[in-house]
């Protein structure tokens, strides 16, 4: 059966072809050093499953939750905790929505906002799920280039103004997937004057606000002055919480937006299962020692890889925040030629750039989430192998 034009003009997701090349490799009996796809390896807190089983045991909580917004004791602790975390006052019944993840709501953003000929405003390099979600709904995604000159942070200011006009949505994404980088108090400040002069919507995907290497914590945008009328934040308890496939997350900020994207959701899916709401609630009270513990096992393996690449010849700046490492491919290569040959000749797996945008051609991107036994040893081992291939001809 043919399939939808919307889905034909949109590359495969890029995981979906490395899964396939691993499967491949791993088939041949490789032994890989998976530095992939970004899936945290440590089991998530103890309180979190101990929560999420009673929830389980206890009930009621197996039906749909039809509520407008989630659990009432989910969206109470995501105000606590926010508080506490950003110093940003959140109405729990209206500026808060739970979501399946931040993935699910992201998409449903640029469906409930975009219509035939809008634009989304997409960081290149970058998550693609804005771009693609834009695409389905008719829309055109406009790449802002981000580069090791702006610290990673779109220059506005280059957009446009025929295109700023046309914007509907501008999606940010700090700490930053693929590059590391983490944006400051002025860019934020910054980012919500540009969408107030442009009538936009700022979407800002903090799915990794709390896997960070400085003393300062990065902030939200909802701190900044105007940014609850302008601002949708996007959190997830995949990376903070090493919980990605329970599916979990909230939306929060602009009232309006907030509803907008619940209209949509309302279609689509009926929202996340309580018994998960309920131990996400539990989560969020227990688990800050534990993020903290995390951040720390993630800056080892962090400075063994930067350090390591960097004592065989290689220019590698250390990320800010996330678990990726943002490396420029060796000299004379394309991202995807670096990244097959460190497939075939290292069997260590990389994600090229490439698959990031079109600013993301000279780089690949290193995830420091693997599992293995010794994480940090395999992380030394994929250095010697790399330090063993002949780079110098492409
Ligand atoms: C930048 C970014 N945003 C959002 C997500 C989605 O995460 P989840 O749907 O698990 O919350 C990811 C996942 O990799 C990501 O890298």
């Amino acid at each position: 059966m043919e399939r939808a034009r919307r889905l034909q003009a949109i590359a495969p997701y890029p995981f979906a072809e490395i899964a396939r090349l691993k499967e491949q490799a791993l088939a041949e009996g490789w032994d890989l050093i998976d530095f992939g796809i970004g899936d945290p390896d440590m089991p998530p807190p103890e309180c979190a499953k101990r929560a999420l089983a009673e929830a389980v045991e206890v009930g009621p909580l197996n039906n749909y939750d039809e509520s407008s917004y989630g659990l009432p004791a989910f969206l109470d602790a995501v105000a606590a905790w926010f508080k506490d975390r950003f110093g940003v006052e959140l109405e729990p019944r209206g500026e808060i929505k739970v979501t399946i993840g931040s993935k699910e709501a992201l998409a449903k953003a640029a469906w409930a906002y975009i219509n035939p000929g809008d634009v989304s405003l997409v960081p290149t390099p970058g998550y693609g799920v804005y771009a693609s979600n834009t695409q389905f709904a008719g829309g055109e995604a406009y790449a802002m280039p981000l580069g090791p000159d702006t610290g990673y942070l779109p220059d506005l200011d280059a957009v446009p103004a025929e295109i700023a006009n046309r914007a509907k949505l501008l999606f940010l994404n700090y700490p930053h997937n693929p590059t590391g980088a983490v944006a400051t108090e002025e860019f934020h400040q910054r980012a919500v004057e540009f969408a107030e002069r442009y009538n936009i919507l700022i979407c800002s995907d903090a799915a990794y606000s709390e896997v960070y290497y400085g003393d300062e914590p990065p902030m939200s945008i909802l701190a900044v002055d105007g940014a609850k009328e302008r601002a949708i934040e996007f959190h997830s308890f995949s990376k903070t919480f090493c919980m990605t496939g329970w599916r979990l997350g909230w939306m929060c900020g602009f009232e309006d937006g907030v509803a907008g994207v619940s209209r949509m959701k309302s279609y689509v899916d009926s929202n996340a299962f309580p018994a998960m709401q309920q131990a996400g609630a539990v989560t969020l009270r227990c688990g800050g020692g534990y993020a903290s513990q995390v951040r720390a096992a993630y800056k080892r393996r962090r400075d063994i890889l930067v350090e390591g690449l960097r004592s065989i010849g290689w220019t590698v700046e250390p990320p800010q925040g996330t678990f990726f490492v943002w490396v420029p491919s060796p000299q004379g290569m394309t991202s995807a030629e670096a990244a097959a040959k460190l497939l075939s000749e290292a069997h260590v797996i990389t994600i090229p750039g490439s698959s990031y945008g079109e600013y993301g051609e000279g780089y690949i991107r290193f995830s420091l989430t693997m599992r293995a036994d010794d994480v940090e040893a395999r992380i030394a081992e994929a250095v010697d192998r790399i330090s063993r291939l002949d780079l110098s001809s492409g």
